[in-house]
């Protein structure tokens, strides 16, 4: 199980308890579909940011703009989890931008699509 993928697994036991039911698990593929979807919609986002010309991009100014699509995005600890993988994510994601590699295959990549 990729990365993303447990860490949606422990938000949806998280949320479970406490919500005090029994947690049902739904398939990995329900489970991955979302966030698989959030990923394409964020770098999409960021390619229209930045008229998909990345050439002169750093990856600070990448992982700045990404930080906001998580702001836009989530909220609370989804949100810090999300800037905790833009950290760890953003200097391997910049090079496949720059050299047109779709968002669906980046977001594969990156483990967001399982
Ligand atoms: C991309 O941006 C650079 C400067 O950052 C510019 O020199 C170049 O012409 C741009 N390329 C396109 C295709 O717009
Ligand atoms: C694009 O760059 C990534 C990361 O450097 C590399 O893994 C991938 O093979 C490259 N793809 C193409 C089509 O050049
Ligand atoms: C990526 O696409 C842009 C615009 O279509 C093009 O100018 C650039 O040369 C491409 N880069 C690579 C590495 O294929």
């Amino acid at each position: 199980m990729s990365y993303f993928c447990a860490f949606t697994l422990a938000i949806l036991i998280f949320t479970a308890t406490f919500a005090a039911s029994i947690p049902v698990l739904p398939t990995i593929k329900v489970l991955t579909g979302p966030n698989c979807h959030m990923c394409e919609i964020m770098l999409n986002n960021v390619r229209y940011e930045y008229h998909n010309n990345f050439k002169d991009v750093t990856v600070t100014q990448l992982r700045h703009s990404l930080y906001e699509q998580c702001d836009l995005n989530f909220n609370g600890f989804t949100d810090q989890e999300c800037h905790r993988i833009v950290d760890q994510d953003a200097a391997d994601i910049l090079p496949q931008l720059q050299n047109n590699t779709s968002s669906y295959r980046i977001c594969q990549n990156e483990k967001f699509c399982c």
